[in-house]
């Protein structure tokens, strides 16, 4: 049976060969209205302060009043209304490396003034008075807390800053993609965590519980961290399930032995509840489960393998089963100037199906991999604690059984793919970044895509027909300016886009660019109707009328 399933690798492997020597057509998808950078038609409004590059994350507070900004050794704390009017006040905070740390830089051979610098690679809410941020702080990463309601760093009882090792959560170089969410006051984080940048990990880096990734059973290969989301899935739970926190990452795959430095892309998940083992797998997760993404073209199975961003929908906060999980996806094998990317949706039910299906089992001495064909221990390796767990007096990882826990160090891998539905190929651009509104326009309920690229433009799109159609174009950033992140305030209306230079700020819409009517109903963008005279925002996404309800 193992065989029969690595034949069927080989000729799949095969296809895809033949695929990379055919040529590709593409499909050209151009916007109804593209935007340049110094058109006065779009309210994009843009913040940059002096002297400080490098702007990547981005976190809005819960009043949706104030946007805080990480930045290369700064971090801001803006009004979305006034800072990003000409000359608007704002808050900042510095935050730089200390001399010392920087010199061990630059001794180490990092370049000074590129590398051995505090890019903030972590901005997130930790409880109702404090911010939690970490920064590479010259290739030897630092965390902190920032008290909101003075906007500065907390400090100990002495006066001094309250700094803790930031290794394990944030990377050494500022180059490395991670990603970090915050769950009940607890982090969880994807990251490299050495200063060669190997050692990858998923981790709950903060007591009293910090759990990880085993290293030495390379559960991880090379991964480039892109995304993180958390799914309540206790929440009505007939089996009494655990709530899961999700890592999106392209990595090796070390099951594609037939090509070397083949790239796929995985979506992992732990248990919330997840307190490691007792004798085996201390202190390590023994929920980590993952599983292949697919992404490819429909026609001929072209393989868009490389994962740049996902963006977690989820529309019903009632039912998590409706999650969807919005893909960008580049190819490993673009040749030439062909720099396409593509958007795959996979749903929360074929996730499921993977982690619930069959397992991969890796041969520790001949480092191949096969279909798990024999009977499987009980509670089933990788799941959470549920009901019928704690009806064999389990209730706890602690508790879990050393045979299960063994099986798991093997078995980390699912043997199904989780597959997907292609919403976009887009030939023309590398998309970085997206960000999804769902719309319930004046027919129906839409999905509202917002794309960065490669060279700094935003493209919104809109599902129509189970098609992506991209609406609009606005040129945001100079042209050699990647879209680095990118923040959604839904209620206020409006799209927050980050790079080296700065911050913008663009309406989620801006219908009077529509002038006729005709216009406005062919820009199909869900926002815009007309009204007898003019096209206009549907009073539902009118930011003054969303930010009233704030107060
Ligand atoms: C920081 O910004 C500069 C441009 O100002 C860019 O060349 C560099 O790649 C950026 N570094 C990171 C880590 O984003």
């Amino acid at each position: 049976m193992g065989r029969a399933s690595r034949s069927a690798d080989l000729l799949s492997a095969l296809q895809l060969l033949l695929l990379l020597l055919r040529t590709t057509t593409a499909r050209a998808l151009g916007p109804r209205i593209s935007v340049p950078l110094d058109s006065e038609e779009r309210l994009i409004r843009k913040f940059e302060a002096e002297n400080i590059s490098n702007y990547t994350a981005l976190l809005l507070s819960q009043d949706g009043k104030t946007l805080y900004v990480g930045a290369r050794e700064a971090l801001f704390a803006l009004n979305s209304n006034l800072s990003f009017l000409p000359g608007g006040e704002y808050q900042e905070l510095l935050w730089s490396a200390d001399p010392d740390r920087k010199q061990q830089c630059s001794f180490k051979g990092k370049d000074p003034k590129r590398d051995c610098q505090n890019y903030i690679k972590i901005l997130l809410p930790l409880n109702s008075s404090h911010l939690l941020t970490c920064g590479t702080a010259a290739f030897s990463p630092l965390c902190a807390y920032i008290n909101t309601a003075s906007f500065t760093l907390a400090r100990d009882e002495a006066g001094s800053v309250l700094l803790e090792d930031g290794k394990g959560r944030c990377p050494f170089d500022p180059n490395f993609k991670s990603t970090a969410l915050v769950v009940d006051g607890e982090l969880y984080t994807g990251t490299v965590s050495s200063f060669q940048g190997n050692d990858p990990a998923i981790s709950r880096s903060q007591s009293p519980r910090p759990t990880k990734t085993e290293s030495s059973l390379n559960w991880l290969q090379d991964p480039a961290f892109v995304a993180s989301a958390y799914v309540p899935e206790s929440l009505g739970s007939p089996i009494g399930d655990d709530d899961k926190i999700y890592f999106f990452f392209s990595e090796t795959g070390q099951e594609f032995e037939f090509f070397e430095n083949t790239i796929v892309s995985r979506v992992a998940r732990v248990c919330k509840g997840d307190e490691g083992g007792e004798r085996v797998l201390q202190q390590r997760w023994t929920s980590f489960l993952k599983a292949q993404l697919l992404c490819s073209r429909p026609d001929d199975g072209f393989p868009f393998n490389v994962l740049q961003d996902v963006f977690t929908l989820n529309p019903n906060p009632q039912d998590w089963r409706k999650t969807l999980f919005y893909g960008v996806f580049t190819s490993q094998w673009h040749r030439g100037t062909t720099e396409g990317s593509a958007i795959c949706v996979f749903t929360m039910n074929d996730v499921q199906k993977a982690f619930d299906g069959l397992y991969k089992k890796v041969n520790r001495e001949t480092q191949q991999w096969y279909t798990e064909t024999h009977p499987v221990p009980t509670p089933r390796p990788g799941a959470c604690i549920t009901n019928s767990a704690r009806e064999r007096k389990i209730n706890s990882s602690l508790q879990l059984p050393d045979r299960v826990l063994n099986f798991l160090k093997d078995h980390f891998l699912m043997d199904g793919q989780v597959r997907s539905r292609l919403l976009l190929l887009q030939p023309q651009a590398r998309y970085q970044r997206v960000a999804v509104h769902r719309v319930p326009g004046l027919h129906s309920t839409y999905d509202v895509l917002f794309l960065g690229t490669g060279d700094g433009r935003l493209h919104k799109a809109v599902t129509l027909d189970s098609r992506v159609h991209i609406i609009e174009e606005l040129q945001v950033f100079p042209q050699g300016q990647p879209v680095q992140n990118l923040l959604l305030d839904s209620h206020g209306g409006l799209l927050y886009a980050s790079s080296h230079s700065g911050v913008v700020q663009v309406p989620v819409a801006n219908c009077s660019l529509y002038p006729t009517c005709g216009d406005c109903l062919l820009a199909r963008d869900p926002y815009c109707a007309w009204n007898g005279s003019t096209c206009k925002l549907l009073s539902l996404y009118q930011p003054d009328l969303a930010s009233s309800t704030h107060m």
